[in-house]
């Protein structure tokens, strides 16, 4: 197989960083890509370097291009219409998270995507960051023991400004504990080992963008929250979300509590990534006298670009590769991608009704997925 032919579709934030992983990735190049809006198109040409052709409607890069696979990255309403046409094609997919906003089109994608004759993986990078995939493999290996509590803080810097402000408003994200929650939750099940049942929450929109005016509409956003999430053998999540939390050292926390010991990571921010604070991991054990060891987590050499992810998008596109040249099924599959759009509902859920909500209800009869990879 010659090189892996990529279109990108959506070439704003994202989209430009996977142009700019592409051009550092062996064995992919961009073919081409597709945006409506001129400035984007703009800065997909400067990421690319070299020429590309630029299409402002993705539908005619499909028919026009010798593509082997498309990138999606548009906004999170407007993943299930921007997918239809690749339906029609052969083509492989990386899709930008979250799967969906809603249950409905979740649900629509995630059988389309069953049902594709190609590969269809879901965006959920957090896997791929070093550090966390150091994490997740220690609790695999049993560091922890029987896996009991899954604590994930993120205290960072507010919702960045997107193209058209599509990002200021729960319509088009599905929720803040959606648009950005999803990768905490698919980790959660991850160090759980299974899918959750019930989900609590209590969250608030108190700081962020409530200056803003929209064409006369202030943004709608939750900056803030806490989310307890619990699984059928009896592990309990955690989420702790702050959205107006800058100055925090450690962007993410999270730790996985077991009947044999704990297991953390530690992920600063960029701010402190550029300033050279490298990721930790620390791993504590119950035995005598309690022994805790800490680990840098050092620069995995395969990244190519590391963007602003800790090189998460590069790893993932890599694996993506990986999979279309071996023809093995995507790691990350649009089921992972519609059970975390089900847990963010359902903490939205229990957010704006006061109550414990399972994911039963939420999904509201939707057949069984697979169960967690790895579990
Ligand atoms: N993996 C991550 O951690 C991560 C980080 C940021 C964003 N994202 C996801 O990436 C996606 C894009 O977010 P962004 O930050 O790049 O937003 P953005 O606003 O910077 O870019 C979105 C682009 O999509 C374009 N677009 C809109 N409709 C389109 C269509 N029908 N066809 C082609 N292009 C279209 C817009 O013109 C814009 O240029 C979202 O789903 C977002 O949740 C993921």
């Amino acid at each position: 197989m010659g090189d892996l032919r990529v279109g990108v579709i959506g070439t704003g934030m994202m989209g430009c960083e996977h142009i700019r992983n592409l051009r550092a990735l062996p064995g992919a190049v961009l073919a081409a890509a597709a945006d409506p809006h001129p400035a984007s198109r703009r800065a997909a040409a400067d990421a690319a370097g070299d020429p590309v052709e630029l299409f402002d409607d993705h539908r005619r890069m499909i028919e026009a291009v010798d593509l082997d696979g498309v990138v999606v990255a548009t906004p999170n309403h407007t993943h299930r219409a921007v997918l239809e046409p690749i339906w029609d094609t052969g083509l492989h997919v990386m899709l930008e998270k979250p799967l969906a906003t809603t249950i409905a089109d979740g649900l629509a994608l995630r059988d389309r995507a069953a049902a594709h004759p190609a590969i269809v993986w879901m965006g959920l990078e957090y896997r791929y960051m070093p550090a966390i995939a150091r994490l997740l493999d220690l609790v695999r290996s049993g560091a922890a023991g029987r896996v009991r509590m899954v604590s994930i803080r993120e205290h960072r810097f507010p919702f960045l400004v997107k193209v058209g402000d599509w990002n200021r408003f729960n319509r088009n994200i599905g929720g803040t504990l959606v648009e950005k929650c999803c990768h905490f939750f698919d980790l959660m099940d991850l160090a759980a080992g299974e899918r959750p049942s019930r989900v609590m929450a209590s969250g608030a929109q108190d700081v962020n963008h409530l200056d803003e005016d929209h064409d006369g509409e202030v943004p709608d956003l939750l900056d803030n929250a806490f989310v307890i999430v619990e699984y059928p053998g009896g592990t309990r999540g955690l989420l702790d979300l702050c959205m107006f939390a800058e100055g925090s050292r450690w962007e993410q926390e999270i730790s996985v509590v077991g009947d044999r010991g704990k297991v953390e990571a530690h992920l600063p921010n960029f701010m402190e990534l550029a300033r050279g604070r490298a990721p930790e991991i620390v791993v504590g054990d119950r035995g005598p006298d309690w022994p805790v060891r800490e680990e840098r987590v050092a620069d995995d050499p395969r990244i190519g670009h590391h963007g602003g992810h800790h090189g998460a998008s590069y790893l993932e596109l890599a694996a993506w590769r990986d999979a279309i040249a071996g023809g093995s099924p995507p790691a990350v599959t649009a089921d992972d991608g519609f059970r975390a759009l089900a847990t963010g509902i359902a903490a939205h859920r229990s957010i704006d009704e006061g109550r414990p909500v399972t994911i039963a209800e939420v999904l509201d009869g939707v057949p069984p997925v697979a169960p967690v990879p790895g579990s």
